[in-house]
């Protein structure tokens, strides 16, 4: 990999337009940052800041130390801190010694005059990036994640690929402690890669943030603090990368650059789910060598199950020993197998293995709203199913752990 020593992603926070200007030109773009802003006090933002202050490598703040609700909603936002994540304040210049030692007290890493040049600024960002990253990669004690890519893809348009790559993210992230048993989480996260229609983040109430272009704009290949800044922390435990708005050529994506992000993630989530386009890409192939297995949904339909027959065809030349999973959607499984669907699993060579029965008013209402139908309705059948899709998946791992 290159080095990686100057790329940087900041957020700018001050109530002064004028102050997040100055910022922004110490790091210019040209010198690979990333600078977002907000000119709303944490205060304001309440329990916002924690996602807009996720995944970046810096926060710097222009704060008054007077301002006791600021230094409040400061210190809880703290309390919640990613461990790579520096933060910054900058206040007027004859602040004193006792309060700064307050704001360093409740957690931020250096407190620096309005005064500093940017020079001096750069400098101190450096270091104190430099200084994070080496503490946390000594620091790294939790397990390791399993790194299993799960692309979900479709025999036709509408089949219900991108309901089903959501609602699998959220039934894999979901917590699965009980009374007697406290479970880890799954660490998961779901890539949007159908670059031009993708639509997983109307699914799931999220707005882009321009990540996915940053990635594929960036001169540079994107080191892990770059990679995570681009994802957003969606309720359910999911981060998610989200599709660019601007329609953007396919092959604006590269397959070196899915390469590089796809061994990022992976020493990061226990599944990533990649709602794949219906385009065949060259891009398309790191994922597809490296998927522990591949979702295909699909109905039983005879021209669907042709494109099906096709489409592992196709991603089996690229990894020979690829499992497909056939989703069948909005159709319940059969006691007994119909003449049709036993010739479909002759001409797919495999198990018609996962039915999701039809529930249009439940799966209109869940886009609607923007909430997943496993959170929205989880007594409901389609939420049983992505459950029990999931605890297949799941399950699938536990016995591949035990026997290796
Ligand atoms: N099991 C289901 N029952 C009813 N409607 C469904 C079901 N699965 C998906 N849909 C609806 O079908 C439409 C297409 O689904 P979508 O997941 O966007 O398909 P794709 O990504 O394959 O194009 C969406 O409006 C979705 O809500
Ligand atoms: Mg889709």
């Amino acid at each position: 990999m290159k080095t990686q020593s100057q790329s940087r992603s900041l957020l700018v926070v001050s109530p002064r337009a004028a102050f997040v200007e100055i910022i922004t030109e110490v790091f210019p773009k040209s010198d690979n940052n990333r600078v977002k802003s907000s000119t709303e006090s944490f205060t304001a933002m309440n329990g916002r800041a924690v996602d807009l202050v996720f995944g970046q490598d810096v926060v710097i703040i222009e704060t008054d130390p007077d301002d006791e609700n600021e230094v409040n909603a400061l210190r809880d936002l703290l309390s919640h801190r990613d461990d790579d994540t520096v933060f910054l304040a900058m206040t007027k210049s004859d602040v004193s010694i006792t309060k700064a030692r307050k704001l360093r007290d409740i957690g931020v890493d250096e407190v620096l005059p309005l005064s500093i040049d940017g020079d001096g600024l750069k400098a101190v960002v450096d270091e104190q990036i430099k200084r994070r990253r080496t503490a946390a990669q000594s620091t790294h004690t939790g397990p390791a994640a399993l790194g299993k890519i799960i692309p979900v893809t479709q025999a036709r348009g509408g089949a219900g690929a991108t309901t089903v790559a959501v609602n699998l993210a959220c039934a894999l992230a979901a917590d699965r402690s009980s009374m007697f048993h406290k479970a880890e989480r799954n660490r998961v996260v779901m890539l949007d890669f159908d670059l031009q229609f993708g639509n997983a983040n109307v699914f799931l109430d999220l707005e882009d943030n321009g990540g996915f272009l940053q990635l594929i704009e960036s001169a540079e290949e994107p080191d892990d603090h770059f990679m995570v800044s681009t994802l957003q922390k969606h309720g359910q435990g999911v981060d998610v990368l989200c599709a660019p708005l601007p329609l953007v050529p396919l092959q604006s994506l590269r397959a070196d650059l899915v390469e590089t992000m796809i061994a990022l993630l992976k020493r990061r989530y226990d599944y990533i789910v990649i709602d794949l386009p219906r385009a065949v890409v060259d891009w398309v192939e790191p994922v597809v060598k490296q998927a522990s297995q591949l979702l295909l949904v699909a109905d039983t339909s005879v021209p669907c199950v042709r494109q099906a027959r096709r489409l592992i065809d196709l991603y089996r030349e690229e990894n020979v020993g690829l499992p497909v999973e056939i989703v069948i959607n909005r159709d319940q499984k059969p006691f007994i197998k119909s003449e049709h669907m036993r010739e479909a699993e002759k001409v797919l060579e495999t198990r018609l293995q996962h039915w999701l029965p039809d529930n249009p008013k439940l799966a209109r209402s869940a886009v609607n709203l923007g909430r997943p139908i496993v959170e929205l309705k989880p007594r409901s059948d389609l939420s049983k199913a992505f459950a029990r899709m999931a605890a297949e998946v799941f399950a699938k791992e536990q016995i591949k752990r035990k026997t290796s």
